[in-house]
């Protein structure tokens, strides 16, 4: 199968057999070593020196213990969007009753760091700004250069949703002062779902001292007391620790640069092909993500239709869209273990689909 879909991605064969291992203590040495090398791969990706935490558990985990590990009830933070993971992190926020204030750009564009700018200096009782690097239902990356200047000239904290871009797209953690920065096992790092990562800086730990919602299994200071001990507080996934040390062995031999130069490749690439056959790509194009490129279906034609016979006749697999672009947009997914001929083989099925899907009325 010919899995197109922004996470989980598909395993290289030495992926796939290190995760076939026999079980071993999770609180013994052989472990330890394998969170000890990991970790050190992870901050070479992240660019960062901030202790890195291991979470067991996906994404949206992460982002939950992002805000519970640094934020009181009734704590005023900003969550931007720029679609539907900043949607979501801005609704983790609410149930937990942060005083959330949201900032919404019209999906298929970037964050404005200038209106982000403006809308906390008219708010100073902001304490924590929350911003995704790579929208991953759009295919937007937003600038977080930018961002995280603008953020952190104010001294707020921030977090950075890095899920689908961290290990494929540069992000400078410590340079541009991302304090919490997260990414999960399925998406560039050629592993399987169910690892999360956070970076946590100085600052964060400030704010994880005293901050008072209620945390049990994310408390990133259980976290951190095992991982310098090679353990994690609770049963790790330890067929997916075994995935990850190849993964990661796999991508440190490539070299960061070098992986980061794959992708913008491949992205281009993928943009290209998809223009190629008459469609319009749904990123504005300064902002296209290198990991996933998002693109509308014809006019009047669903894009479950087109998955569909994707799969049935192709054995190819493209994402939908997402939210309220479900119908009228896909996406491919390029990140990890991916080249040319992966994005060669899902173009060719796609172009022979859109030829002749019967037009089914959406708008
Ligand atoms: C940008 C972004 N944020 C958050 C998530 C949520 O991660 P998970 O699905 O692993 O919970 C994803 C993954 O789909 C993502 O791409």
């Amino acid at each position: 199968m010919n899995l197109r879909i922004p996470g989980p991605t598909p395993l290289p064969p030495s992926v796939r057999e290190a995760q076939r291992k026999q079980m071993i203590n999770h609180r013994g040495p052989e472990f330890g070593e394998i969170i000890a090398e990991v970790t050190d791969h992870l901050k070479q990706f992240f660019q960062s020196k901030n202790d890195l935490l291991i979470l067991t558990g996906s994404g949206t985990g992460a982002m939950e213990a992002a805000l519970v590990n640094t934020l009181s009830a009734g704590e005023r933070a900003m969550v931007v969007s720029i679609g539907n993971f900043g949607d979501r992190f801005a609704e983790i926020a609410r149930r937990f009753g942060i005083d959330l204030v949201k900032v919404d750009f019209p999906m298929g564009q970037a964050a404005d760091p200038d209106e982000i700018a403006r809308r906390l200096d008219a708010d100073p009782a902001v304490t924590t700004v929350v911003v995704t690097h790579n929208e991953t239902s759009t295919g937007v990356t937003n600038d977080l250069a930018a961002l995280a200047g603008v953020v952190k000239q104010r001294d707020k904290l921030l977090i950075v949703d890095g899920i689908s871009s961290i290990g494929s797209i540069a992000v400078l953690t410590d340079e541009w002062g991302c304090d919490v920065v997260l990414s999960g096992s399925q998406k560039g790092w050629m592993a399987p779902p169910g690892l999360a990562f956070a970076s946590v800086s100085p600052l964060a730990w400030e704010r994880h001292a005293r901050a008072t919602l209620p945390r049990f299994y994310w408390d990133f200071t259980q976290a951190k007391r095992y991982i310098e001990h090679g353990e994690t507080p609770w049963t790790p996934a330890v067929s997916v620790m075994y995935a990850l040390r190849e993964g990661l062995r796999l991508l440190v031999d490539e070299g960061c640069e070098q992986v980061f130069a794959r992708h913008a490749r491949i992205a281009r690439y993928c943009r290209e092909r998809v223009a190629s056959l008459g469609l319009k790509l749904f990123a504005d194009p300064p902002h296209a993500s290198n990991t996933v490129t998002a693109f509308c279906t014809p006019e009047g034609i669903d894009s479950r239709a087109i998955a569909k016979e994707l799969e049935e006749e192709y054995d190819t697999v493209l994402a939908l869209g997402q939210g309220s672009i479900t119908k009228t947009t896909m996406r491919i997914g390029h990140l990890g273990w991916v080249s040319e001929a992966d994005i060669d083989a899902a173009i060719h099925p796609l172009g022979e689909v859109i030829s002749h899907v019967a037009p089914v009325s959406t708008r």
